[in-house]
C-alpha cells in the first residue's frame, strides 16, 4: 500500500478557531480524520502530522526522503521565507505543496513561495479539498 505523509506547518493546528473566514470551521482533528478516510478510499496509507517547530518538520522531511515516502505539505508561514524548509523539501522525490487559501489573492508577502521551485506540484486556494486532490494524484500515480 502506498504511504503518504501529510505534513502541516505552524498554526494549522488552530484550524477551525483560526481566522475562520479564511480557513473555515473544520478543526485540524476533523481534517486529519477526513484525510485518513480519503486515503482508505483511495487505497493509500495516510498519516497526518502538524508541528509549530521547524526542526521537527525538517526531521519529518528527512524521514520521507530516506524512506521514499510521498508527501503532501502545507508549509504555512514557512512557505514564504524558510530556506531551511526549502532545503529539506528539495530532498523529497514526490511532494505536493498545498495552501488552503488563495495566497495570490491576499497580502503581497504571501504571493512568494521559497518552496514551490522544489515540489512536484502546487494546489492553492481550493480549501481543505486541496489535500484530497493531492492524495488523489498520488493514488493515480500508484
Ligand atoms: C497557508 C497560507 C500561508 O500564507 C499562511 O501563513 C498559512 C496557511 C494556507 O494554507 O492557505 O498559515 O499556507
Amino acid at each position: 500500500m502506498t504511504r503518504v505523509l501529510v505534513l502541516n506547518g505552524p498554526n494549522l493546528g488552530q484550524l477551525g478557531k483560526r481566522e475562520p473566514a479564511i480557513y473555515g470551521h473544520v478543526t485540524y482533528a476533523q481534517l486529519a480524520e477526513h484525510l485518513i478516510g480519503t486515503g482508505a478510499r483511495l487505497g493509500l496509507e495516510v498519516e497526518v502530522r502538524q508541528t509549530d517547530a521547524e526542526h521537527e518538520m525538517i526531521r519529518w522531511l528527512h524521514e520521507a526522503a530516506e524512506e521514499k515516502t510521498a508527501v503532501v505539505i502545507n508549509p504555512a508561514g514557512w512557505t514564504h521565507y524558510s530556506i531551511a524548509i526549502a532545503d529539506a523539501v528539495v530532498q523529497v522525490e514526490k511532494i505536493i505543496e498545498v495552501h488552503i487559501s488563495n495566497v495570490h489573492a491576499r497580502e503581497d508577502f504571501r504571493r512568494h513561495s521559497v518552496v514551490s521551485p522544489y515540489v512536484t506540484g502546487v494546489i492553492v486556494g481550493l480549501g481543505l479539498g486541496g489535500y484530497d486532490l493531492a492524495l488523489t494524484h498520488f493514488a493515480a500515480q500508484g
